[in-house]
């Protein structure tokens, strides 16, 4: 039986939008989960990534706190989905500071929201905070567990503090009656991870982290001698991270960001879960795609928990994916599309759903969603086109492959030439084949598969999902410059090709960009040649940028350029681009080359982007019905 939740996410959702708007925060819009502009990630995987250039000390058109939900996926959590509370997709709930409230209000106002709006139960919170690093020279956050103390002692608990330091030592010294726990590397928030992961450039600080317990999950001591709040048994749930950034990496250490920030980031599914008093989020956050599987398959939820968690969590990542456009394929966001769909088929078919089905499963995410991302309403019979077309391609490979499997799959290792031949020749991708493997108590042999994939590269740079490339790629000189030409190509390739030319997708870091934009043929040579020389030709202009904020419809008015299918706040960052003498107070918008929607950062003047070299253009080729991407270079 299915549970039905008290306080569905959506309520959720809605109450903690309002508790921090009422407490002056703007509301903004969740954005894609394909980052524009970001070329550290694959994904959107955090609400902070999109604010980052305003934590690093941007102002931000609509003001110094925020509030959203924010969509995320997190492909490397893949292989965790199938217990109580691990997904790939989530949303997750932030509020920010830039600059303005710190500790104190943070997490008042976090507790206030736990217990007084969703009535969670005081005494069954408990919270992390920094231990701090003396050879970083970072201090241990008592300002924080003093906050705290007086908190818990307000609702009458008397909240005591442990050091832990890591998770291994979590394991060895257990609980000890505590309430404020201290750990290392674990409360400490970058993008990076720990402090000594991060490169230059990166900004991040220490965090306090709130947990919910659930007494009567029991500790299963596979995971370690004792429980703890970062256990991993699943008896504490994770609500969420406050995290204090107030530092930036340099080379030689850590200096202070201009101002200090609050970076507020948790799962509302989780939160969800702990309001309904439920350890397992899924009966409560996605209840009606398992009451689709259940339907499909004539199986309980109860009867294959994990297949039932991995087809939900899946699924509905595949639709968020796709309603953001990214589409099955081979390599980067369409890599784990696929992989996704694929998963599910493999875990529908366990189930003994032998047709294909998922295409259905786009109406009850719809529905669920209609509020808060009526695109996967509006785009739902494409997004059934793309997953239909997936799942039977990989339904007419998977009994194939099955059956080639069983015969491979006599001894205990699977040798790399077989799971290569499983993956070039049945389409099975090797986790699949890993996976199989395990269920049966066998293993692939790893190093072979790749040398053999080494020796015949056409594939997949597919799971290279962490571009992480060493400094703010974004922020680095090459990377701004880039930028700006992005701007002068998309206005020279409208200029050249015509007006219908959008832009539908970029990326860039330090020694490329690229962008997607809408247009059918093949550019020609000359075409490209014009293209070249226009750019050139702005760059050596000396041209000025420059960066306005307006409400949105102004600068629809002034037809500024946005990504089709980007949703944007109601005040915007502007950037236009010549003419020569515009300036932040005359930007003489009427004779600009260019104007953009754009939260930058850009070039003061395009004579910085000559330093970088002359534009060229590298490979032009199509990479979906109807969109056309180019790569180019400064050389
Ligand atoms: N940025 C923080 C996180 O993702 C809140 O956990």
């Amino acid at each position: 039986m299915l549970l039905f939740a008290n306080m569905t996410s959506n309520e959720i959702r809605s109450k903690y939008l309002k508790f921090f708007a009422d407490r002056g925060h703007a509301v903004i819009p969740s954005a894609s989960l394909v980052p524009e502009n970001d070329p550290t990630t694959l994904f959107t995987g955090s609400g902070m990534q999109p604010l980052l250039p305003y934590l690093l000390g941007q102002p931000h058109p609509k003001g110094t706190r925020l509030v959203d939900s924010q969509k995320a996926f997190r492909s490397g959590d893949i292989e965790e989905v199938g217990d109580n509370r691990h997904t790939t997709c989530f949303e997750m709930l932030g509020n920010w500071s830039f600059g303005d409230y710190f500790k104190k209000e943070q997490i008042i106002w976090f507790w206030e929201f736990l217990t007084k709006e969703i009535n969670l139960d005081p005494k069954r919170i408990f919270v992390t905070c920094y231990i701090g690093n003396p050879e970083a020279g970072i201090p241990k956050d008592t300002e924080s567990a003093d906050i705290w103390r007086e908190v818990f002692a307000k609702a009458g608990i008397e909240a005591k503090e442990v050091d832990i330091g890591t998770e291994e030592r979590g394991y060895e010294v257990g609980e000890q009656g505590g309430r404020i726990f201290f750990y290392g590397d674990k409360n400490w928030w970058s993008r990076a991870g720990a402090p000594h992961k991060m490169p230059a450039g990166e900004p991040g600080g220490p965090d306090t982290e709130m947990f919910y317990l659930f007494p009567e999950v029991q500790h299963d001591p596979k995971w370690g001698a004792n429980c703890h709040p970062n256990c991993d048994c699943g008896r504490y749930i994770e609500l969420g991270n406050s995290v204090f950034m107030e530092y930036l990496k340099t080379e030689t250490g850590y200096e202070n960001l201009p101002k200090k920030n609050v970076d507020y980031g948790g799962g509302l599914e989780r939160i969800a879960a702990a309001a309904n008093n439920s350890a397992d989020i899924f009966p409560v956050a996605h209840a009606p795609i398992l009451a689709f599987v259940e339907q499909l398959s004539g199986r309980r939820y109860a009867d294959d928990k994990f297949a039932f968690r991995v087809i939900a969590d899946h699924m509905k990542a595949a639709v968020f994916l796709i309603s953001d456009g990214v589409r099955p394929s081979n390599v980067e966001q369409g890599y784990f599309v696929r992989r996704l769909i694929r998963r599910s088929v493999r875990y529908a078919d366990k189930l003994g759903v032998k047709e294909n089905a998922f295409a259905s499963v786009v109406r009850p995410i719809a529905e669920m969603y209609k509020d808060q991302y009526p695109d996967i309403s509006e785009k739902s019979i494409e997004i059934e086109k793309v997953i239909a077309e997936e799942e039977s391609k990989f339904r007419e490979t998977l009994s194939r492959g099955l059956k080639e499997f069983e015969k491979l799959a006599k001894g205990d290792t699977i040798s790399g030439h077989d799971a290569y031949v499983l993956f070039t020749t049945h389409g099975f991708p090797l986790e699949l084949t890993q996976e199989l493997a395990k269920e049966r108590g066998a293993s692939v042999d790893l190093d072979a598969f790749k040398k053999e994939m080494d020796s015949h590269r056409d594939l997949s740079r597919a799971g290279a999902e962490q571009k992480f490339k060493g400094g703010l790629a974004d922020q680095s000189e090459a990377t701004v410059r880039l930028h700006t030409t992005h701007h002068i190509l998309l206005k020279a390739l409208q200029m050249i090709l015509g007006d219908h030319v959008k832009q539908r997708g970029s990326n860039i870091t330090g020694e490329r960009l690229r962008i997607d934009f809408s247009h059918t043929a093949k550019m020609t040579d000359d075409e490209k040649k014009k293209v070249e020389d226009i750019v050139n030709e702005k760059i050596k202009e000396h041209l000025p940028m420059i960066r306005s904020t307006m409400p949105k419809e102004e600068a629809e008015k002034l037809n500024a350029q946005h990504e089709f299918g980007a949703k944007y706040p109601d005040m915007v960052s502007v950037y236009s681009l010549g003419p020569l003498g515009a300036t932040k107070d005359r930007p003489l918008y009427d004779q600009s080359f260019s104007i953009e929607f754009c939260g930058g950062p850009h070039v003061a003047n395009t004579s910085e982007i000559e330093k970088g070299g002359i534009f060229k253009i590298q490979k032009e080729e199509a990479v979906a019905a109807g969109i056309r991407r180019i790569k180019a270079v400064l050389q």
